[in-house]
């Protein structure tokens, strides 16, 4: 056992560096008198949009309703059917059975663990209404393939863009790629705000003013509700917040990933090791999580705990072995990638916050664990 540690995330060293901004945001949302749909998540939805280089923005509660909105907006019901990733959070499947739609999981390509165009292409059929294109651990998805395959079918793109804030796909940032995209700011994100937090960018003014209905209880005017909507705004303390955090998001994004390439360098050629995909030409990653794969994960994740290295896996049940869907046709479907990946996928403690110093050491302890386990 090593005196050293090293956590999978420091949060709080996260938004320590922001203390003093968010002393004064706070003191701009209590003199405002304003704490919901005010001037904070306007000014935020305002910069945000910027980002993402879509027209526009609607802060909302949180990732999975992000998804969902959208998804209500476009009217999908039970009999309607949407491609989703096999190895993903579960939030991306909960969106589509919240709308009585049903999730089709396609396999992802265990390489980049994101969805492959040509099973999607395999598993469309004349009741496909839409896909949602998770950017799984910060890289983007094959957009330019999915989208033709959208525009030859009829059907929708979603990005689910939780994990890839200011990730860029051939020089275009993530949320300007489908034809809407859901973003989470829950704390540990790239963006995290200091509870929940969401919002959804498009490029599509009609959707975007439904969404801002949506949101609010389907109502434009006070008293006058439009349509059936929920409540799922953002609120104007985390838009505050949020809006402190935005100018430093580049800056974290190019530490995360430095911090990648130190992880390349410390982690090649270590048997039994598979690393995560590089970044290409087209492809920049925003390193959400530095994901490696080792046939022995479970017992490399506690010999790695046991010397104080935090490592988490993301995700160790895939949804269709969820209890959530237990009593769903597709608890049935057969997805060997997403079984092996659940079974090997290790993330290693990632954060603008960590040193040079803390990647080496914990490669060091990752080969060490490794060269015991081969
Ligand atoms: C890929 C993905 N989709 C959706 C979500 C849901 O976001 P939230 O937690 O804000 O509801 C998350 C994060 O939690 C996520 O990682």
């Amino acid at each position: 056992m090593s005196a050293r540690t090293v956590p999978f995330l420091d949060l709080g060293a996260i938004n320590a560096r922001h203390e003093p901004a968010f002393a004064v945001a706070l003191q701009r949302v209590l003199r405002s008198g304003r704490v919901l749909l005010g001037p904070e998540t306007e000014a935020f939805e305002h910069d945000f949009a910027g980002l993402c280089n879509s027209p526009h923005a609607i802060g909302v509660s949180n990732g999975l309703d992000a998804l969902h909105l959208v998804l209500k907006a476009w009217g999908l019901g039970p009999g309607d059917e949407v491609i989703v990733p096999s190895h993903t959070f579960i939030a991306t499947w909960l969106a589509v059975s919240l709308t009585g739609a049903t999730p089709v999981p396609v396999e992802v390509d265990e390489r980049t663990c994101n969805l492959d165009p040509d099973r999607v292409a395999a598993a469309v059929t004349p009741h496909t209404r839409a896909l949602i294109a998770v950017h799984l651990y910060g890289r983007p998805a094959p957009m330019d393939a999915l989208m033709a395959l959208a525009h030859q079918h009829g059907f929708k793109v979603l990005e689910d863009a939780a994990q890839a804030h200011g990730a860029r796909l051939n020089g275009r940032p993530t949320g300007s790629l489908g034809h809407a995209a859901a973003f989470s700011f829950y704390p540990g994100k790239n963006l995290g705000a200091l509870g929940d937090g969401g919002a959804i960018t498009t490029a599509d003014p009609a959707l975007a003013r439904q969404l801002r209905q949506l949101r609010n209880y389907g109502s434009e005017v006070k008293y006058v509700h439009e349509m059936a909507g929920m409540n799922a705004r953002l609120d104007e303390l985390q838009a505050a917040f949020l809006r402190e955090k935005l100018p430093h998001l580049q800056a974290d994004n190019a530490r995360r990933q430095a911090l990648a390439q130190l992880y390349r360098q410390g982690l090649t050629d270590v048997p039994g090791l598979v690393l995560p995909v590089p970044d290409d030409d087209a492809h920049e990653s925003v390193w959400h999580l530095h994901v490696v794969r080792h046939a022995r994960r479970d017992e490399l994740a506690q010999a790695l705990q046991a010397a104080g290295v935090g490592v988490l896996v993301h995700y160790p049940t895939p949804p269709h072995r969820q209890g959530a869907y237990a009593h769903h046709p597709v608890a049935q479907a057969h997805l060997p990638v997403a079984d092996m990946l659940a079974s090997q996928v290790l993330s290693l403690p990632m954060g603008p916050t960590l040193s040079d110093d803390d990647v080496r050491w914990v490669c060091q302890q990752v080969r060490k664990a490794c060269a015991e386990l081969h």
